[in-house]
């Protein structure tokens, strides 16, 4: 069992200590582990360039190589990406700022893309899934209201690596690096969360189930705590509600108690990011959003140039 532990908080902050006490379970179990702070590497933010999503596209009917991300070379991300699809289990801590998770953080996941495990997979690029799982760890100074994005934005940029988050938890009111040593039942639930990876690592990977907080957040497919009022899809498709982590549909409805509760659709899961037939779904929307546009190319270039040559004093 291979587990890796992926720190985007301070050196010796409380990110990293919850990361550290969740490894020490799974050490304890025999798993071998290793740790990276995010903050020791060089990692460019994603240029945008979409180079590798219209290199997929070109791979995948057959047309030339996959040359992977443009900043391949440029950086420490390959490497680390690389190392992360060979593990059996990730755990990712990692502080709020502003709400969210910390853009080290996010400028990490957000290269994932060039990387998508599912798309490795199919090229042979990747040769084995490892059918990796995941338990996030997010650190703030205050309680859920002020870090009520941090882990449904970390829970979403595990698609891309088709990593199955089976234990979720938020470390409240730890401010000064250290502080969550005084706080005990942040540190056991660190260590249940490392017997958790184990747990799921250990179980065979169709039946892998959540195995964190069962009232945590409102969707029952992904216990992400965000449900947005749904509008009309691309296709056509629409619910009422919709989970803003893993895309599913349905209705806030009031049990026999009184206890609002997100349930889902008959066909609720047919957006499921986890899922990568439903992602499959999601690139026939950006392939035919790419038909129209390089159909309508000409309309592009002559509006363009309005743009491009207005200009405007920049700091
Ligand atoms: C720029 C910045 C913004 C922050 N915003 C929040 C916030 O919105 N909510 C919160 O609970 N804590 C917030 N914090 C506090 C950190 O999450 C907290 O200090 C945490 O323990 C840092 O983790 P670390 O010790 O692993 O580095 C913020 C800290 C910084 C530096």
């Amino acid at each position: 069992m291979k587990v890796m532990g992926i720190v985007a908080g301070r050196h010796n902050g409380n990110s990293e200590i919850m990361v550290k006490e969740a490894l020490l379970a799974c050490q304890e179990a025999g798993a071998e582990c290793t740790l990276i702070n995010l903050f020791d590497y060089n990692i460019l933010p994603c240029t945008g360039c979409e180079g590798c999503t219209m290199n997929m596209g070109e791979v995948a009917q057959g047309k030339g190589e996959y040359r992977g991300c443009v900043l391949k070379e440029k950086d420490d991300v390959d490497k680390l990406i690389t190392a992360m699809q060979q593990q059996d289990g990730v755990i990712i801590g990692c502080p709020t700022y502003d709400l969210m998770p910390s853009s080290v953080y996010t400028r990490f996941a957000q290269r994932f893309l060039a990387y998508e495990q599912a798309f490795l997979l199919k090229i042979g690029a990747l040769k084995e899934d490892k059918h990796c799982v995941a338990g996030l760890i997010a650190v703030g100074g205050s309680c859920h209201d002020w870090q009520g994005l941090t882990l449904e934005t970390m829970a979403a940029s595990m698609f891309t690596q088709s990593i199955q988050v089976v234990d979720q938890y938020m470390t409240t009111r730890v401010g000064r690096p250290g502080n969550v040593l005084l706080r005990e039942d942040h540190l056991k639930r660190a260590h249940q969360m490392g017997e958790n990876i184990i747990k799921a690592i250990q179980t065979p990977v169709g039946e892998r189930e959540w195995l964190g907080d069962p009232d945590l957040g409102l969707c029952p497919n992904c216990h992400g705590g965000l449900i947005f009022k749904g509008d009309v899809h691309w296709d056509g498709i629409q619910f009422p509600f919709e989970c803003a982590v893993c895309g599913a549909g349905g209705d806030l409805v009031k049990d026999e108690n009184g206890k609002v509760k997100f349930v889902l659709a008959e066909n609720g899961l047919c957006r499921d990011r986890n899922v990568d037939k439903c992602r499959d779904l999601h690139l026939d929307e950006i392939i035919e959003t790419r038909i129209h546009f390089f159909q309508n190319i000409d309309q592009v270039k002559e509006k363009s140039g309005k743009y491009r040559d207005l200009k405007f004093p920049a700091v």
